[in-house]
C-alpha cells in the first residue's frame, strides 16, 4: 500500500513540498489549508499534471482533518511567512496559535504519525507540536538543519568551484541567528575545509548560512523561502520511508544528549521508518560547544514566552 503524507498549509512551502512529493511517487499526498478553495485548487491541478508526469500517486486539498486520517507522515508548514524587516521571532506568537490548532486536529485522526515541523520559528513551534500532539519525542522533528546546511554547502561549492555532492557540512543549533555552522566536520571530498580555504573566508560563508533565510526574504519581499525548504523535507521523508538510517542535522527533543535538556535544538539524527533513531553525539570542539549552548539558551527564552 502505497503510504500518505499530509501537508498542512497549502502555500508556498507546502504546495511546492506536494509537488515534489508526487513528482517523486514518494506518497499519496493530502493537502489542507485553512483558506477554502486554494488546497483544493492546487491538489486538483497537480493530480491533472499526473498523466503527463506519468505518477499514479493521488494528491487531494481539503479543508477537512477527517480527509488525513491515518497519515504515515504529517507534515506542519501552515503559518504566516517573515517580511523584510522581521525575525523569525516575531512570528512565534502568531504562528504558535496556528500550530496548536492545526496539529491538534491533525495528531487526532492520524495518531501514529511522524511529525514534521517546518513553521518558523522553527524550534519553538517543534516543541509546541510535542507538547499538542502528545506524541513521543522520536515522531516529532522539526526541518532546519537540512537547509541551513544546504546553504552552507552551496556557499562552499561556489566559493571552491566544486560539485555540491562533494561538499559536507553540518549546521547545529537553532535555526536562527545562532545557528552553529560545524568547521570541523566540514569536508570537500573527504577533505577538511580548513586545508581548502583560509578561514576568513569560511567566517563570511558561515555569517551568509547565518543570514540565509532573511537573504531571500530581502530579496522577495513578499515572502520566504521555499524551494530548499521543501526540498529538505523530502530528503527527511525519504529516510523516513525507505528506512535509510540516513544521519541529517534535524532539530530533535534533547533530554540530556549534548549537555542540553528539556528542548529542541538542532543536531545530528539517524532518521529511519520509525522516525529519530538515535541522536548522533559528535565531539564538538570547545567553541562549537559554547555556540551550541547559547544557541539553545536562544530556543529556550522563546520557548518560555509561549509557555510550551
Ligand atoms: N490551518 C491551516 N492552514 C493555515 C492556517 C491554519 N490555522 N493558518 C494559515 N494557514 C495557511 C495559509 O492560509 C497559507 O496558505 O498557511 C499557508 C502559509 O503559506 P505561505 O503564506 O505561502 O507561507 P510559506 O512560505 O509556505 O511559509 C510557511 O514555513 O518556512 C516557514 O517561516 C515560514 O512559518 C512559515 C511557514
Amino acid at each position: 500500500m502505497r503510504k500518505k503524507v499530509t501537508v498542512i498549509g497549502a502555500g508556498n512551502v507546502g504546495a511546492t513540498l506536494a509537488h515534489r512529493l508526487v513528482d517523486k511517487q514518494l506518497a499519496d499526498v493530502v493537502l489542507i489549508d485553512i483558506l477554502e478553495g486554494i488546497p483544493q485548487g492546487k491538489g486538483l491541478d497537480l493530480l491533472e499534471a499526473g498523466p503527463i508526469e506519468g505518477y499514479d500517486v493521488h494528491i487531494k486539498g481539503t479543508n477537512d482533518y477527517n480527509d488525513t486520517a491515518n497519515s504515515d507522515i504529517v507534515v506542519m508548514t501552515a503559518g504566516f511567512p517573515r517580511k523584510p524587516g522581521m525575525s523569525r521571532d516575531d512570528l512565534l506568537k502568531a504562528n504558535y496559535d496556528v500550530v496548536k490548532a492545526a496539529v491538534g486536529q491533525a495528531a487526532r485522526v492520524s495518531p501514529n504519525a511522524i511529525l514534521i515541523v517546518v513553521t518558523n520559528p522553527l524550534d519553538a513551534m517543534v516543541q509546541t507540536a510535542l507538547r499538542v500532539s502528545g506524541f513521543p519525542k522520536h515522531r516529532v522533528i522539526g526541518m532546519a538543519g537540512v537547509l541551513d546546511s544546504a546553504r552552507y554547502r552551496t556557499f562552499i561549492a561556489e566559493a571552491l568551484r566544486v560539485s555540491v555532492q562533494d561538499v559536507e557540512g553540518l549546521v547545529l543549533g537553532g535555526h536562527g541567528d545562532t545557528m552553529v555552522p560545524v568547521p570541523s566536520y566540514t569536508t570537500i571530498a573527504g577533505v577538511p575545509i580548513s586545508q581548502l580555504m583560509p578561514k576568513e573566508q569560511l567566517d563570511i560563508i558561515i555569517d551568509r548560512t547565518r543570514k540565509g533565510g532573511a537573504e531571500i526574504v530581502n530579496l522577495l519581499k513578499t515572502g520566504s523561502a521555499f524551494y530548499a525548504p521543501s526540498a529538505a523535507v523530502v530528503q527527511m521523508i525519504d529516510a523516513i520511508f525507505n528506512d535509510r538510517k540516513k544521519i541529517l542535522p534535524c532539530a530533535a527533543y534533547l533530554d540530556g544528549e549534548y549537555g542540553i535538556k528539556g528542548l529542541f535544538v538542532g543536531v545530528p539524527v539517524k532518521l529511519g521508518a520509525r522516525g529519530i533513531q538515535e541522536i548522533v553525539q559528535i565531539k564538538l570542539t570547545a567553541d562549537e560547544q559554547a555556540a551550541l549552548e547559547k544557541s539553545a539558551a536562544a530556543v529556550k527564552e522563546l520557548v518560555e514566552i509561549i509557555g510550551v
